[in-house]
């Protein structure tokens, strides 16, 4: 007779058991089944979704499969998307917290506000900036006008008129000149006008930081997607990420120490610059929000980690906003001047529209000419403001997901409860902003969606697409420089179209990569500039 031995036993509870933890429970018993899935193999494996992000076709697949299966879908077993404003209500407003996937954001192996994990000590770091980044301030910083004031007409119009002088026919690599502009300003709010970065006037210095920044950002995946798998096979010597990515991180982090120990340092020497451009603002916040934490002693949250660590902390702040700052910017930047660029007589509309700005943005024959609008003033310009959003509508620069952790013990998501605590869910730009019943015939770049005088829509409609909008995301987590950004960009896109045309040379490669933070695929845009 058969009798089974005890390991054959053990064998066919083992293969049961197997079966029943890794198929027949997620696929039809865990809440998470009675969600759609984006693949057949969804709920077993997170293959699928692995290869996807690996192949950068990301933004696509999820669109495809959110119109398909809905506005809840499982991409992998412990996986999540949303695409909706009730998603975005319960996941981004509802505080759900970040996870590992941005610990790669934890400069100098220390936490900034953005990489931080939970809310309790991301608030504890958001307390000491927000309020320079707040609209209020910034609308009122005589700091940031005299930044301004100087990158606008002692840098970037010198620059852009001598490239209306160039007779070669090639043009100009705007891309290149929105990166230098974005990161001016922003590392001059940081540091004041002579610690900050003046990337619009240095060419190489400014050439060998971008490639430096551009070479590590096709290596991220594994980091973020497999952080375990990498750190193991890195124990064997196998490096997933080629060391020079290392090496580059490095030189990046290092010239961003050397600017904020020079900043700290001419804080400390007490001599007052009489040029108010010269003001550290983000610097000056920081550190006395840092002290004034420091009086809680043990008991703030912060006393393991930004505390202890203290010049790190403020390094590794400053270079993500810095980093945060000029890449979204100057996307933004390249896609409305690209955008402009095709459509000659919007650019005429813009311009009838800019010259009634008081003071205008001219090419000033004396210095005492160069003065800046206002922020109010700029922002009650309807064309320039319709313009600006329906870029970052459609070209967001962050169009990929930014994956948050559902909470303990549970949740729910639209219709589907039980949803497990430490799952996966994220919402993309892409797929948000390309609701169809909100922005009708939504690949179509149409700024009067955003022109109230001119689109005919009904109280409901304003108020649907502007609950949709979100390119700069949502609730605690949503950009802290949306302000800072909106400002900027306005600013330059008056002073550029103040007082030149644009017309497209070469703009092969214009269209936008998959990913997180995402750009032209060829990285550059050709544009001709004619003075007018
Ligand atoms: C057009 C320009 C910009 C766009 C489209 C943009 C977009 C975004 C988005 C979508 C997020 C949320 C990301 C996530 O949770 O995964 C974010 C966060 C953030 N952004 Fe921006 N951003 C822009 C400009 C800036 C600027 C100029 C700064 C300068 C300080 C900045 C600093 C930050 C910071 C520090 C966070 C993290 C906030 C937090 O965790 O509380 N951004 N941004
Ligand atoms: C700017 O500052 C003035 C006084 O310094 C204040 O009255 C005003 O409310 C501020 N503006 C904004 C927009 O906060
Ligand atoms: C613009 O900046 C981004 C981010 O630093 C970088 O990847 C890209 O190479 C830059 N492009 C140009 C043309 O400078
Ligand atoms: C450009 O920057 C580099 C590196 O910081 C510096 O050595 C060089 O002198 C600068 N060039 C000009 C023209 O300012
Ligand atoms: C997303 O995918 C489409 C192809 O479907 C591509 O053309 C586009 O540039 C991609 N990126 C973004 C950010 O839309």
């Amino acid at each position: 007779m058969f009798s089974p031995s005890i390991p054959a036993l053990s064998l066919i509870a083992l293969f049961f058991l197997t079966t029943y933890k890794f198929i027949i429970y997620p696929a039809f018993l865990s809440p998470l089944s009675k969600i759609p899935n984006a693949h057949w193999s969804s709920p077993f494996s997170p293959f699928w979704i692995l290869w996807i992000r690996y192949c950068s076709y990301e933004n696509r697949s999820l669109h495809a499969a959110h119109l398909k299966c809905g506005s809840v879908i499982r991409l992998g077993p412990n996986d999540l998307s949303v695409s909706d404003v009730n998603g975005l209500r319960t996941v981004y407003s509802g505080g759900f917290e970040k996870g590992q996937w941005y610990s790669i954001f934890d400069n100098y192996g220390v936490p900034c506000m953005f990489s931080s994990w939970d809310s309790r000590t991301h608030s504890a770091r958001k307390r000491m900036i927000s309020n320079v980044y707040s609209k209020s301030v910034l609308s009122n910083s005589s700091a940031l006008k005299r930044q301004a004031q100087v990158i606008l007409h002692d840098r970037l119009l010198p620059v852009l008129r001598s490239a209306s002088l160039s007779k070669t026919g090639r043009g100009i690599d705007i891309h290149d000149i929105w990166n230098a502009t974005s990161m001016d300003f922003i590392t001059a709010y940081q540091f004041g006008l002579s610690k900050g970065s003046n990337f619009l006037q240095n060419e190489s210095e400014r050439q060998h930081w971008l490639s430096l920044y551009h070479s590590r950002k096709t290596h991220t995946f594994f980091n973020q997607e497999l952080p375990k798998l990498t750190r193991f096979l890195r124990y064997f010597h196998v490096n997933l990420v080629p060391p020079w990515v290392d090496d580059a991180n490095k030189e990046l982090e290092e010239w961003c120490q050397d600017r904020c120990s020079d900043t700290t340092k001419s804080m400390d020497g007490g001599s007052k610059d009489s040029d108010v451009g010269n003001k550290p603002v983000v610097m000056d916040a920081i550190i006395s929000g840092i002290s004034k934490e420091k009086t809680k002693g043990d008991d703030s949250v912060l006393s393991s980690t930004t505390l202890k660590h203290q010049e790190l902390s403020v390094a590794s702040e400053m270079i993500d906003h810095l980093a945060a700052g000029h890449e979204t910017s100057g996307i933004t930047l390249t896609y409305i001047s690209w955008y402009l660029s095709r459509d000659p007589p919007l650019q005429d509309k813009l311009r009838k529209e800019l010259l009634t700005l008081n003071p205008s943005i001219k090419l000033a024959s004396q210095s005492s000419e160069n003065k800046i609008p206002s922020s109010k003033d700029l922002d009650a310009l309807p064309l320039l403001h319709a313009v600006v959003m329906e870029t970052l509508r459609l070209r967001a620069a962050i169009p990929g997901g930014q994956p948050r952790m559902t909470p303990y013990p549970s949740c729910t998501l639209g219709p589907y409860t039980d949803i497990p605590g430490g799952v996966r869910v994220a919402a993309q730009a892409h797929t948000v902003h390309r609701n169809a019943e909100v922005y009708p015939d939504p690949e179509r770049w149409d700024h009067k969606r955003w022109m109230d005088d001119e689109n005919g829509y009904s109280e409901e409609q304003r108020k649907e697409r502007d609950r949709w909008f979100w390119a700069f995301s949502s609730g605690g987590r949503m950009c802290i420089g949306s302000n800072f950004a909106m400002h900027e960009i306005k600013l330059v896109i008056a002073a550029v179209y103040s007082n030149f045309k644009t017309y497209i040379v070469d703009d092969e490669g214009i269209e936008q990569s998959d990913g997180y933070t995402c750009g032209p695929e060829s990285n550059h845009l050709f544009l001709r500039i004619e003075k007018i």
